[in-house]
């Protein structure tokens, strides 16, 4: 959940690690802290706080050297201080780390090292692990690293100095993401791609336990037995400009506005004369007949999405689908067997939960398909076949248009998995297609309007808490609409089935009380008109979402927001817009820190 960036090479090190910094800022932003070496002093600058905090620091005392690594934090073990915050120095000030994950053993390691005479000064895991790299350290930094990572148990991505070694660090990871940049002028490591995409495009993709070390002119991989490994060079081919601002104020308005151009790349290569071609994943007739049930597993924003994808395969594809959030699914000891198909959505393809309940599902005999947006994540390198969104980098911690590609992608897969079980006409297939390659300008035409949902979240930033009521499709999408709200403005929200909110929750309806209705399914239009009255009739300012063709819903609703005429089978990839538009714009008007919310980070790497 932290983010870490490592250089060694010609160039002065300090400014490499702020730029790294600043592109990790998304995975944590509580602490913030570099470790420079130059020959063997070691210079330790850190604090509670954001990076604006540590340049200020620096501009006191500038670190000057050639080799080092740097960490931006939040906060697990131990809140966040200026002692907690990385890199953590051992005992002797000999061994500096940074660290990302948590060390799950690690008040019994503090236990051992106390008796050997090691004082702890912070309340981190962390500082367990420089304290036993030193006391297992005879000389040999990689022996001691790899000595270090058979006593250690838990996540991590680490990064290792030692003031014997001011030529070289060492890195590590396990079950958290840590790249290798290969440079011309030196060498980097980094949590994620953008950290370091201004330096280089050849990276390695580490595995689990391999041990780099990395000098200036060589990058020298090996297992945990210290045997040396060949890495393949893996090239970057998207563009730095994509993890930039570009002169939006706010990298979630940004996204939310590449969401015609995701969709496109998402849904483009893969419908070829009318068809769907998915030629990237192995989806046989004989294998789709024979599916017993289908698993998606997701968290936050991809669990709702797949939430999504259960309605429209049980609708149109009739397998079976049970969707789990993956903290839950991983320890309730689901029943999966071979017949059965598991989906894992992910933008990240780091999130541990995740990660832990695809290994579940396979280990239980499912086939893992997984619907990831990061190349090369640990999640798509586990899976046994990856369907790739192709959103770009998400920056903002709101996750916005990473959702929209995972739906069409979902999309996709339901219409290959219905057309191959003989389940759906020519004729809805096609009606299906055409409508998906008609979103891209459905979404340029909210975004037109987004004036709108501006002024309307204006008016209405005083309120407390937000109901989100819908059916079928439109529940699910209330759920989203829900929590894109109160991560990003941290208002109050909650979303409903229509039909359920009568069972308990409509006694919170009162007078002015704001809710939230999208109202697309023309099936389920007269319900959803009934459950707008009744909170009308309690006292409630309803806003809806509804398709042009919707024209009752302006007669019950206060404030109508108007999406054009989508098929309401697919209508959720477009009326989500502003459901997130809304959320920004409330989160704006309030001066949240839109990109960054508190306590949140991008990817979530631990439990
Ligand atoms: C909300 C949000 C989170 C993520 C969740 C899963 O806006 O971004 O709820 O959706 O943490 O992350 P990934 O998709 O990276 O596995």
């Amino acid at each position: 959940m932290c983010g870490i960036v490592g250089y060694v090479g010609n160039k002065e090190v300090a400014p490499i690690l702020i730029n790294g910094l600043k592109k990790l800022e998304y995975r944590g932003y509580d602490s913030v802290g570099m470790a420079v070496l130059d020959d063997s002093n070691l210079t330790v600058l850190k604090c509670k706080g954001k990076l604006a905090i540590l340049e200020e620091k620096m501009s006191q005392n500038y670190p000057k050297g050639f080799i080092g690594l740097g960490h931006t934090r939040w906060a697990t073990h131990g809140k966040p201080s200026d002692i907690n915050s990385h890199p953590h120095v051992s005992k002797s000030g000999k061994i500096a780390v940074v660290h990302n994950g948590i060390i799950e053993n690690y008040l019994e390691l503090k236990e051992f090292l106390e008796t050997k005479g090691y004082e702890f000064v912070s309340e981190t895991d962390t500082e367990v692990v420089g304290n036993l790299v030193e006391y297992n350290y005879k000389g040999d930094l990689v022996k001691a690293v790899i000595e270090t990572l058979n006593e250690i148990e838990g996540s991590y991505a680490l990064g290792i100095m030692c003031t014997d070694c001011p030529e070289m660090f060492v890195a590590v990871k396990k079950d958290s993401a840590l790249v290798v940049g290969l440079g011309k002028d030196g060498n980097y490591v980094a949590s994620d791609i953008p950290a370091i995409l201004d330096y280089t495009r050849d990276v390695y993709i580490l595995d689990d336990k391999e041990v780099v070390v990395l000098t200036a002119d060589n990058v020298k991989v090996y297992n945990n037995l210290g045997v040396e490994v060949k890495k393949e060079v893996f090239k970057v081919t998207w563009d730095v400009a994509a993890a930039e601002k570009a002169g939006y104020e706010h990298f979630m308005m940004k996204e939310i506005c590449e969401e015609p151009k995701a969709i496109k790349d998402t849904i483009g290569p893969r419908i070829k004369n009318g068809r769907v071609v998915l030629d990237d994943i192995e989806l046989t007739e004989e294998y789709v007949k024979n599916i017993g049930k289908i698993h998606i597993v997701a968290c936050g924003t991809a669990y709702h999405a797949g939430v999504i994808a259960k309605y429209i395969i049980e609708k149109t594809a009739r397998i079976p689908v049970e969707v789990d959030v993956a903290s839950e699914f991983r320890y309730r000891d689901p029943i999966v067997t071979d017949k059965d198909m598991a989906i894992i959505i992910s933008q990240s393809g780091e999130t541990l939960d995740t990660l832990f309940a695809l290994r579940e599902a396979k280990k239980k005999g499912a086939r893992v398909l997984s619907i990831v947006n990061v190349v090369e994540s640990t999640i798509a390198r586990e899976s046994d076949d990856v369907l790739y969104t192709w959103a770009g980098p998400e920056i903002a911690i709101a996750s916005t248009k990473a959702y929209n590609a995972q739906l069409c992608a979902l999309y996709l897969l339901t219409l290959e998995l219905a057309y191959k079980r003989g389940c759906m006409s020519e004729e809805q297939y096609k009606n299906i297609i055409e409508g998906l390659q008609t979103i891209p300008d459905a979404i340029e035409d909210i975004l037109g309007n987004k004036g709108a949902i501006q002024r309307f979240a204006s008016s209405h930033c005083n309120v407390k808490n937000i109901f989100f009521i819908g059916r079928g499709l439109d529940y699910a999408l209330s759920m989203e609409g829900s929590l894109k709200l109160k991560e990003v403005s941290y208002i109050h929200s909650e979303a409903y089935a229509g039909g359920e909110l009568k069972h308990g929750t409509i006694a919170l309806i009162e007078d002015g009380t704001l809710v939230v209705c999208p109202v697309t399914q023309d099936d389920l239009m007269d319900k959803m008109i009934s459950n707008i009255k009744e909170v009308k009739a309690r006292g409630a300012t309803v806003l809806a979402i509804a398709r042009e063709s919707n024209e009752q819903v302006h007669k019950v609703a206060d404030e109508v927001f108007t999406i054009p005429d989508v098929d309401p089978f697919i209508a959720p990839v477009a009326a989500v817009t502003p459901l997130q538009l809304f959320a920004y714009y409330m989160a704006v008007v309030k001066g949240c820190d839109v990109d960054k919310p508190r306590n949140l980070t991008k990817s979530v790497t631990v439990e």
